[in-house]
């Protein structure tokens, strides 16, 4: 007892002022013989806590504050997240509908005339590729075996946009009646040209790239059975779908073996329709966008 007491003596100054704890005077209560002080909380304790007291009530009056069983106390300034939001969509919304207006009422091929509407497609094409081309042609279009790249200028069907516009719309040899249909016969499984006569075709093609020697067997057979969709030349035919056959790019291959499948087989690469599945703005927005890759004519 003794002890606490001179304890208390050295420490008994009170943050108030300075002045000695005993004298405040003590709250009335003891336990077991220890009795409490009544010192007031530092003034720089009170001035914070009022002015949060006067902060609390001008928040409460102008924003949403407490619960309520259906909701909250609105606020004078009746401010939500979601109001915030929904402004901010609303606007996204009024200018994209201005947009998509537009695009609906210009022509394909009078769209990149106006600059804005002409970003606005691109940006359109470019999410939309990424979202239902890529995984067949690729991320960056680049294609791969059996699905051309859309980034060169060698076109199997057409590459001014009104072709890109009409492959995208039904398809190629897809399940459309408009669909781009014409398919090479399969020579070799049908029983047009033997073995022998394949391969000797197959050094003529090449021979026209230089990649073999010229082959006489080959090219009367390829005139006699190729020319009317490969074009006499072997330039192809973009109305048919033909490749050239003369150039270094090749879609599925320009090993032996790689053409003999395509000439013994024939291939009839599939390309989905997208009439119906996306909307007209989004297939014209794509065809401008595959057109800008770099091959548009
Ligand atoms: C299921 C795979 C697949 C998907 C998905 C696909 N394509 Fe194709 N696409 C093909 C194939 C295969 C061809 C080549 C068909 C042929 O041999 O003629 C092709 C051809 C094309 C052509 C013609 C190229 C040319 O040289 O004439 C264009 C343009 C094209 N695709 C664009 C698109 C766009 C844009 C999309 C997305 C909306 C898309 N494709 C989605 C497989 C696909
Ligand atoms: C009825 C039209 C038609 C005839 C006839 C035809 N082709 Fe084709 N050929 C095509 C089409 C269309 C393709 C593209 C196939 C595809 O995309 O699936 C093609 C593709 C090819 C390819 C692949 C080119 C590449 O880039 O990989 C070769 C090679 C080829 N043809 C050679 C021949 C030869 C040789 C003959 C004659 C023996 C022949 N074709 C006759 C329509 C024809």
């Amino acid at each position: 007892m003794t002890k606490r007491h001179q304890n208390d003596e050295k420490t008994t100054k009170s943050q108030n002022n300075d002045k000695p704890f005993e004298s405040f005077g003590v709250t009335g209560h003891s336990w077991d013989g220890v009795s409490e002080y009544n010192v007031p909380a530092p003034r720089w304790w009170l001035i914070v806590w009022i002015i949060c007291i006067i902060w609390a009530t001008i928040y409460w009056f102008f924003f949403p504050a407490w619960p309520t069983l259906s909701g909250n106390t609105k606020g004078s300034l009746n401010w939500t997240k979601y109001s915030e939001l929904n402004k901010e969509q609303q606007e996204i919304e009024a200018k994209k509908s201005v947009y998509l207006e537009q695009m609906t009422n210009t022509p394909l091929n009078e769209i990149a005339k106006n600059e804005k509407l002409l970003q606005f497609a691109l940006n359109t094409g470019r999410s939309a590729f990424r979202e239902n081309c890529s995984a067949c042609h690729g991320q960056g279009a680049q294609g791969a075996k059996g699905y051309p790249n859309l980034n060169d200028d060698d076109w199997l069907w057409g590459g001014k946009l009104d072709d890109i516009y009409q492959t995208l719309l039904y398809g190629i040899r897809a399940n459309h009646e408009l669909t781009r249909a014409n398919q090479m016969p399969s020579f070799g499984l049908d029983k047009i040209l033997k073995r022998n006569e394949i391969n000797d075709t197959i050094e003529y093609v090449l021979s026209l790239s230089n990649k073999a020697n010229y082959n006489a067997n080959g090219e009367a057979i390829f005139k006699a059975n190729c020319v009317a969709c490969h074009g006499n030349e072997g330039k192809g035919n973009q109305a048919l779908g033909a490749p050239n056959l003369t150039d270094a790019i090749w879609l599925y291959g320009s090993n032996k073996e790689d053409l003999f499948y395509t000439i013994y087989y024939s291939r009839a690469g599939v390309m989905p329709y997208w009439k119906d599945r996306i909307d007209n703005n989004t297939i014209k927005s794509l065809s401008i966008y595959v057109h800008s890759l770099g091959g548009g004519k």
